[in-house]
């Protein structure tokens, strides 16, 4: 096959050649190599931006399908062509309706006066969140213009999304940094954390309207889950001073976090009562198509009252038929799941999660504590310590290299993440065998650079 992506500017430096990933089977992906190679990789990371594949995917994929190839037919033979999307401005499509329906069924709340913001990327769902946020403070603290951000966290690409550093433009306008746990510390020293946190919203939150946080870390702790019962005094303490709550589920949510069989952690930790507004995205839409949002709990009546519209991103944003579709069919197959119906596949999240902690922990310890391992459910990653890059004098970004080098060698990809590790976020309808196959390759993988290392 001939190759000549190179002048699409992406991960890699501008004008490099990129594989091609010409079909995937699972979590094996089949790939055309810049040489010409072809190869089979095991891509266990992916960022939780897939759930399905197979025939499960192929379900969710094809009720969208037949709608759109009716839409062709339609155009094809110059006659009325079914919506396939429509400039917000206009109207929205009918399968609005349905997935919103699809979407109350895992809500956190049972208010009447929810509602949902739709965008295309997570970033932007952020965005919404914080955006609504302002608009939900009252006249009296219309002079909260920022927003908690923790010391840690990611939400998104470093030109928009608040937490990142960016070579664009300082976001210190608009957000604050607050202390926050790190998987390194003891229980005394998250206390401590803690404790410093509650000085930091005392001295802020005069400025704040809202305070925004990962249940689970994404890539900025490899999937670090926030202790449930700190978390709870995170939030409690932020309600305490009228801040809005925004729980970042873009990574965690759909049920990856597995702590119980629900959509958002914020429902499995039962925190409804602290939390305002929740973001998802990522797969929602399968991975095939992009969509991403927030729900807001309470307060469209009085938004709907004041005349207050919600950010959009994107002009189309909520719009794509597609996307809409590949959703309610995702919602449903999870909802189904939930509730133990016999029509849909046992993902078995808990016990493919447990086995996923049983492998990793058994690498992790025959690294001589050169990584640690976070995570729950389906979303696991490991760290590097960097105590121990210290006391042997390794270089992170080198060590990180050699675990490029060696997982290529195993051809086996997670998703390698900046802060120093790599995540593990298998799809839900892998079976166990893959799982013990991505615990093989990543085994041989780490063991290479420890040699090599320490
Ligand atoms: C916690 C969190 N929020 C938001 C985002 C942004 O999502 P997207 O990459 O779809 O913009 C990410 C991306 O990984 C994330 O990890």
């Amino acid at each position: 096959m001939a190759l000549s992506n190179q002048h699409f500017a992406g991960r890699a430096p501008a004008l490099s050649q990129h594989n091609v990933t010409v079909s995937k089977h699972g979590q094996y992906h089949s790939q055309v190599l810049v040489n010409g190679d072809t190869k089979r990789v095991l891509c266990c990371g992916l960022a939780c931006s897939e759930i399905f594949s197979g025939p499960l995917l192929g379900r969710c994929l094809m009720s969208g399908h037949e709608y759109e190839q009716q839409a062709i037919e339609n155009l094809l033979e110059g006659e009325n062509a079914q919506t396939l999307s429509v400039h917000t401005s206009a109207g929205v499509p009918a399968a609005m309706s349905t997935f919103l329906e699809a979407l109350s069924k895992h809500l956190p709340w049972s208010y009447s006066d929810w509602f949902c913001s739709l965008q295309s990327e997570g970033a932007s769902a952020v965005l919404a969140a914080v955006d609504l946020s302002f608009q939900l403070r009252t006249e009296k603290e219309a002079k909260r213009w920022k927003v908690g951000v923790a010391s840690t966290s990611y939400h998104g690409p470093p030109s928009t999304a608040l937490g990142s550093k960016t070579t664009l433009f300082s976001k210190s306008e608009v957000q604050m940094m607050y202390p926050c746990p790190s998987p390194f510390d003891s229980p005394e020293e998250m206390e401590l954390k803690f404790s410093e946190y509650v000085k930091w919203l005392d001295n802020h939150c005069s400025d704040l309207a809202s305070i925004l946080i990962e249940p689970q870390w994404g890539s900025s702790q490899c999937a670090f889950v926030f202790p449930p019962a700190l978390l709870e005094k995170y939030m409690v303490e932020a309600k305490k001073r009228n801040l809005i709550v925004i729980c970042d589920e873009i990574m965690c949510g759909m049920g990856r976090h597995g702590a119980a069989k629900t959509l958002f952690l914020t429902k499995a930790l039962h925190l409804q009562r602290h939390v305002d507004i929740i973001t998802f995205g990522k797969s929602i839409a399968t991975g095939a198509f992009p969509l991403s949002g927030c729900v807001v709990k309470n307060g469209g009546g009085d938004f709907n009252t004041r005349g207050k519209t919600v950010m959009q991103s994107h002009t189309y944003s909520g719009s794509c038929v597609r996307s809409l579709m590949a959703a309610v069919e995702v919602l449903n197959i999870l909802d189904a799941y939930f509730r133990n119906d016999d029509a849909v596949p046992n993902f078995d999240i808990n016990s493919k999660g447990k086995l996923m902690h049983q492998l990793l922990e058994g690498i992790a310890k025959k690294s001589n504590g050169l990584f640690v391992v976070n995570g729950q459910g389906l979303m696991w990653g490991m760290m590097l310590n960097k105590d121990t890059c210290a006391k042997g004098n390794l270089d992170v970004s080198e060590v990180m290299e050699s675990l490029k080098e060696e997982c290529n060698k195993q051809d086996v990809l997670p998703y390698f993440v900046p802060v120093g590790g790599i995540m593990v976020t298998p799809l839900f309808d892998v079976d166990k065998g893959v799982l013990k196959d991505i615990g093989t390759k990543l085994a041989l993988a780490i063991e290479s650079v420890v040699k090599k290392s320490l």
